[in-house]
């Protein structure tokens, strides 16, 4: 039996909206034809389009005998990662954890909408083993095919179909050097922490795992109760058993995978009360490991005084709560986990220099750039770490530590010679990224002059919030703020292979 579906490119149906991002051909094993030997499967149309520049979806519409499979979102730095034809809209994430033996165990329940026709739904999943997988509460089958855990359903989903998909998992910490070049979950002394960014939650449990397809979350965390479990939003319930206690957490907001925080240690919870700020009241909750609480005093404080000073700057801070999370992690790493930065204990030891100025400047800025807008694929990274290297120079000349002139200066003169074009770097994590990111913001600023540069930020978050944008749409609106045409000044500083000019340009305005 012939199935008359629509098929569509991850383009006209990635799940939440803003994302525009086109297969790449190397991905067309994606679409298949199940129900059909006659009619020969359609491929997608080839682009050669860099995912950076949205496209017009090609033939979005066509009607053929197919259903749609996808396992990727069609990221050209993360071809694996994510999956076209599905939105989910919330994920219910139960964990076990024995933090002795490094055991998780992983139920993740995911519900959303198909955005395709199909019959079957996949998730990333990187390692760990599959117990068992249901779909709308019937047990089907489960396959694990590279990146993925694919799940196979007895019928076609038409597209607007709603699911709840549940799946059991089951890993182990490795307990061995810390942070490596893959991100995920880490042992430390007493616990657990992680760095999921980019690609590190689906380590450790089955989600669509791209920023593109933002949803809620809870998290109920089990873990012995000698120790207290973290992760994003509010802390809603906390139910002794025995000698097992279960962790509630509430994220409301909208959140991408990569900004999971998972945390599991000895910790105290400090509130901070409130603060008002533009966008309303914002709570503050911060998370210190156990006899640490002293060393936090310091930051309480500066976190106060950098969320007055971002939220003019930027605009309406994008959550309705914040604190930092001081764990016994990775010295020199901090993460921009959403409503709930991570910082290492070595780094916030209580002192209050330069490098506790510049963490937890840059952390908050993200919560902007980054967790509000996140980037709609992985090349648009300068989209995140050039905006928080910015703000945490903005905020070294707000309190007279430097000017943003002499940091914008230092960052030009420390560009590498290769690893360009920013718009899309040969290192997700490196200088070009974050000291050229924040030298092309600086040049743009002096190329439109300070009310515009400030316009377009705050523009910027109020288009996309929620949502996901590339590097072209940032090139849109300072185009639309600035009324000019920006093409060459993009295709110097944020395009260009050889990195850019050696000079910033004149200023705009006389006074800078
Ligand atoms: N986004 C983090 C920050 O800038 C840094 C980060 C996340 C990172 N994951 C990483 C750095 C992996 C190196 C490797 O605050
Ligand atoms: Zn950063």
């Amino acid at each position: 039996m012939a199935i008359f579906t629509v098929v569509c490119v991850a383009a006209a149906c990635a799940g939440d909206g803003d994302a525009v991002i086109t297969p790449e051909s190397t991905l067309a094993p994606d679409i298949t034809s199940p129900t059909s030997a006659t009619t020969p499967a359609p491929t997608p149309a080839p682009t050669t389009t860099p995912a950076t520049t949205p496209t017009t979806p090609e033939t979005p519409t066509t009607e053929v005998d197919e259903v749609f499979r996808s396992t990727s979102v069609g990221d050209p730095r993360y071809p694996t990662l994510g999956t076209a034809g599905i939105d989910v809209e919330h994920y219910d994430v139960a964990l076990d954890i024995d933090p002795t033996s490094g055991r998780l165990d992983a139920t993740v329940r995911i519900s959303g909408t198909f955005t395709v026709a199909t019959d079957q739904l996949s998730f990333d999943l990187d390692g760990p083993t599959v117990r068992t997988a249901s779909v709308d509460g019937d047990e089907v089958d489960a396959t694990v095919e590279g990146r993925d855990v694919v799940l196979h359903l007895d019928d076609v989903r038409d597209v607007g179909d709603g699911f709840v998909a549940e799946i059991a998992v089951t890993s182990r910490v490795e307990d061995g050097p810390s942070f490596g070049p893959d991100a995920g979950v880490f042992v430390s002394d007493d616990g657990l922490w992680s760095v999921n960014e980019p690609d590190g939650v689906s380590t450790w449990m089955p989600v669509n795992d791209h920023p593109t397809d933002k949803a809620t979350w809870t998290f109920d965390i089990t873990v012995p109760t000698d120790v207290e479990a973290v992760a994003n939003g509010e802390l809603d319930d906390i139910t002794v058993s025995g000698d097992s206690t279960t962790w509630t957490w509430r994220q409301d907001d909208p959140m991408a995978s990569y900004l999971v925080l998972l945390l599991v240690d000895d910790y105290e919870f400090v509130d901070d009360g409130e603060i008002e700020l533009s966008s309303g009241t914002v709570s503050l909750h911060h998370v210190v490991l156990d006899g640490r609480r002293d060393d936090l005093e310091p930051y309480i404080d500066v976190t106060r005084r950098q969320l007055e000073f971002f939220d003019e700057l930027f605009g309406p801070y994008p959550f309705d709560r914040y604190g930092l999370a001081i764990a016994d992690s990775q010295p020199g790493l901090a993460m921009e986990t959403q409503g709930l930065p991570l910082f290492s204990v070595a780094d916030l030891d209580g002192s209050l220099g330069p490098l506790q100025h510049l963490l937890l400047a840059h952390e908050l800025a993200h919560q902007w750039f980054g967790d509000a807008v996140s980037p709609a694929t992985w090349d648009d990274i300068w989209l995140n770490e050039g905006f928080a290297t910015y703000a945490q120079m903005l905020w070294f000349d707000e309190i007279g530590m430097s000017t943003i002139e002499r940091e914008a200066e230092l960052a030009l003169r420390s560009l590498p010679d290769d690893g360009w074009p920013l718009s899309a770097p040969t290192e997700l994590f490196g200088t070009v990224s974050y000291n050229g990111g924040a030298a092309a913001l600086h040049a743009l600023r002096l190329t439109i002059g300070d009310d515009d540069f400030f316009a377009l930020l705050r523009r910027w978050v109020v288009d996309h919030d929620e949502g996901t944008a590339t590097t072209a749409e940032f090139e849109r609106v300072a185009e639309e703020v600035s009324g000019r045409d920006l093409g060459d000044f993009f295709d110097e500083w944020v395009d260009s292979p050889d990195g850019p000019p050696d000079e910033y340009p004149a200023s705009a305005t006389e006074d800078g």
